[in-house]
């Protein structure tokens, strides 16, 4: 095909997301939990991410990473010129944005990657550039580097493969643009269930999501069930793939997916424990799961820490609260059971957060190594569930600050306009986290030096209303006292968070 494009649904818009599993903090935490050496977050870092879409990660990642070098593509190039605006935006000068596809980024003066990332496009692409991918990993990643993969995977897709199927056969064969050719499709395989098709009757799976698509955005619709290509693939095939890289399995960015017990029965647990062939392992836990959608993280030459090595390293690692201790939930439910948030090693977690950023060390009170263990336990699962991230060392906050200040000016300036950028940038996180478009129209009144910031967002909602309503669409006007109401909890309960993150400045007493 000659088209660009290569069937890649590119007239239906991309969510700008943000992916804190692509950032290095959150990398490294995810391995030295998992006892291998991971590379130092806040050093020299040489990062790179392919299909970055609108790059919003990336540009999170350059602005909190100073010293490092980030380079993305993605071969849309209204993607990669959205990418280069927020960074030039944002004078953000160690992002380098291309449009290039992977085999042409390949052939660019590149240097040699320590970290390379790639979310939601190893199942979205054709074999050859699942092949493409592989070869520059070979060739561009550094020893000791590591390479984040998401992809979708088998056994959890393989009920809903013939209705995806269906779908884009139903698409291809109605006219219009892409979201009028949806609708159709939808309607048509609807119609199909309703006949009294069998394969909807055995598998209620694939009814159930039916119904569900009716729900999701149609952008998120549009590029999951539309795209031509669409493969998911088994752990076992990806292993063996990334192995002609020199790449071995290393850990789950899925954190929950550490703590064995909250994941399998007894029984299963032992029987995967005997499987020595490590992918082959991972596939029968994918069973066991019926897992749909994996985040691996592989190594180049992984190195098992010593374990004094890991201790020292887990305890050098500072955390931080994402959610207001009173908004945690008292337990959080896994496949196997409950794991208490209210009590035991995660609530003298929480409890030593809630003054702000704290080091593993500052979280213990003792030498004793099981104590260690259940806090370490404690931080993968609240981690995992997002109610605690991982932190950069405090060192370097003031070193960080004046990028991440600009990109959250551009961010809370786009707040006016829409909901596409939906974070905010920490120094301290080296990342960023997510916050509602009120509260960013808070922040940005408060940002323009006025006081009455309910009122500043109130108008700028109103405005938008009676545009709609205009446009002859269904409109829901915002209410002041709701407004007012809202924007008096963001100062009680986010604003502290927000100053312990290092996004506003601390109410000085
Ligand atoms: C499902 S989207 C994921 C985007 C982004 N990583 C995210 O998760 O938000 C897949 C992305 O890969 C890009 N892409 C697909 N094939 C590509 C290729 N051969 N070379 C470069 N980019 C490609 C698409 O333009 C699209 O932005």
């Amino acid at each position: 095909m000659d088209d660009w494009t290569e069937g890649y649904i590119a007239d239906v818009d991309y969510p700008q997301g943000y992916y804190r599993e692509l950032t290095p903090p959150f990398l490294a935490f995810a391995l030295l939990a998992k006892g291998i050496r991971p590379p130092n977050p806040s050093g020299k870092l040489r990062y790179c991410e392919l299909g970055a879409g609108h790059g919003f990660t990336c540009n999170v990642v350059a602005a909190t990473h100073p010293e490092a070098e980030v380079w993305a593509t993605d071969f849309n190039p209204s993607f990669a010129a959205n990418a280069r605006r927020l960074a030039e935006s944002a004078g953000t000068p160690n992002l380098k944005v291309f449009d290039s596809s992977f085999e042409e980024f390949a052939a660019l003066d590149l240097p040699s990657f320590d970290v390379i990332v790639l979310h939601g496009i190893y199942s979205w692409v054709m074999a050859e550039h699942r092949k493409s991918i592989v070869d520059f990993i070979r060739d561009r990643l550094a020893f000791g580097g590591i390479v984040y993969l998401s992809y979708n995977c088998l056994p959890g897709w393989a009920p809903i493969l013939p209705l995806r199927r269906l779908l884009n056969e139903m698409a291809q064969r109605a006219t219009g643009t892409t979201d009028e050719r949806i609708e159709k499709a939808l309607t048509e395989v609807e119609g199909l269930a309703a006949l009294g098709a069998a394969y909807f009757d055995a598998n209620a799976s694939a009814r159930a999501q039916l119904g569900a698509i009716r729900q999701m955005t149609r952008e998120y619709v549009a590029h999951e069930y539309f795209n031509r290509i669409w493969t998911p693939l088994y752990h076992l095939d990806v292993a063996r793939q990334m192995h002609q890289a020199k790449l071995t399995f290393a850990a789950s960015a899925d954190l929950a997916h550490h703590v064995e017990r909250l994941c399998l029965t007894e029984e299963q647990q032992k029987r995967i424990a005997g499987i020595d062939d490590l992918a082959f392992r991972e596939t029968v836990r994918d069973v066991f799961l019926n897992q749909q959608f994996r985040k691996d993280i592989f190594v180049r030459g992984p190195e098992r820490l010593p374990v004094s090595e890991r201790r020292e390293l887990l305890l050098a690692t500072r955390f931080a609260l994402v959610v207001p201790c009173n908004l945690i939930e008292a337990s959080a439910e896994y496949p196997q059971g409950r794991y208490s948030l209210d009590s035991g090693p995660a609530a003298e977690v929480l409890g030593g957060l809630a003054a702000g950023p704290r080091t593993l060390t500052e979280l213990i009170s003792s030498a004793d190594a099981a104590e260690f263990e259940r806090k370490v336990e404690a931080l993968v699962i609240l981690v995992g569930a997002g109610r605690v991230e991982v932190a950069l060392p405090a060192a370097g906050d003031a070193a960080r600050a004046e990028r991440a200040k600009r990109l959250n000016q551009v961010i809370l300036e786009r707040a006016r306009h829409g909901d596409q950028l939906q974070a905010l940038v920490s120094p301290v996180l080296g990342g960023a986290v997510r916050i509602d478009r009120l509260h960013r129209l808070f922040l940005l009144g408060e940002a323009q030096g006025l006081s009455d910031t309910a009122s500043f967002a109130y108008a700028i909602l109103m405005e938008e209303a009676a545009a709609k309503k205009a446009q002859g669409k269904p409109v829901r006007p915002p209410s002041p006292l709701g407004i007012l109401m809202l924007a008096q909890k963001f100062e009680q309960e986010q604003r502290p968070l927000l100053a312990q993150h290092g996004i506003v400045e601390p109410i000085s007493a």
